[in-house]
């Protein structure tokens, strides 16, 4: 079944809690993570992710885009974050930190750059509940989805169903009603979209139109 999480960094910063609301019936909120240092982009940390954990039914992903998430992703999970993705680019300890996030209690997500293959990180599909496929350089909603990216999404979806895993596949960047199908076909199950659903005029017709997509 085909998930669909809205992305909060394309809503509106000053009305966040209203934004969550708008998209009730997403399957869970995609809250975008950014240090200034591992991307050149700042957004949000720790206290925003824990009141709008209070603010909202919906459960948080949190898409951490930072340095030494060693030290911060595990901390996320006691904000209130019911999965936590980290990037492979930036854990010291990958292993380490997965378990680490799941003994705490949340889904353990790794995420890879555009440039990053997956295939050094097969032995590690076990510790993980998601792997993010990045369909555009991490760092700014709106860019245009990068279709050389399809190919390692197939991949990946070969990897987790060689292995037998549970693992969700999930695509995050240019995710709009001309990509979907082309990542659902691909084989990725969970579907970041930011600016497809806030910059719709109604944000829930958005999520559910794309989820019927995703799902042909
Ligand atoms: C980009 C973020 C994405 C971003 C996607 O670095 O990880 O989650 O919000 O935005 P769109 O869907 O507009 O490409
Ligand atoms: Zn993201």
């Amino acid at each position: 079944m085909a998930q669909i999480n809205p992305s909060m960094l394309s809503a509106d910063f000053a009305r966040l809690a209203e934004e969550a609301a708008a998209v009730e019936g997403a399957d869970w909120l995609h809250i975008d993570v950014m240090d200034n240092h591992f991307v050149p982009n700042l957004t949000l940390g720790l206290p925003v992710v824990e009141a709008l954990g209070r603010a909202t039914r919906t459960p948080l992903d949190c898409h951490l885009m930072i340095e030494d998430p060693d030290r911060w992703a595990p901390q996320y999970v006691e904000a209130g974050a019911g999965s936590v993705t980290f990037h492979a680019e930036a854990a010291a300890a990958p292993v380490r930190l997965a378990r680490e996030i799941r003994a705490k209690g949340a889904r353990a997500s790794l995420a890879l750059k555009p440039a990053t293959p997956i295939e050094p990180y097969e032995d590690l599909l076990p510790e993980l509940d998601m792997i993010l496929v990045m369909t555009v350089e991490p760092g700014f909603g709106g860019q245009a989805f990068l279709d050389v990216m399809l190919p390692k999404i197939r991949r990946t979806r070969q990897l987790i169903d060689r292995h037998g895993l549970p693992l969700w596949l999930q695509v995050d960047g240019g995710v709009s009603a001309s990509t979907i199908e082309r990542c659902a076909e691909a084989g990725a199950d969970v579907f970041v979209a930011g600016s497809a659903v806030y910059g719709a005029d109604d944000p829930a017709a958005a999520v559910a139109a794309l989820r019927e997509q995703a799902r042909r």
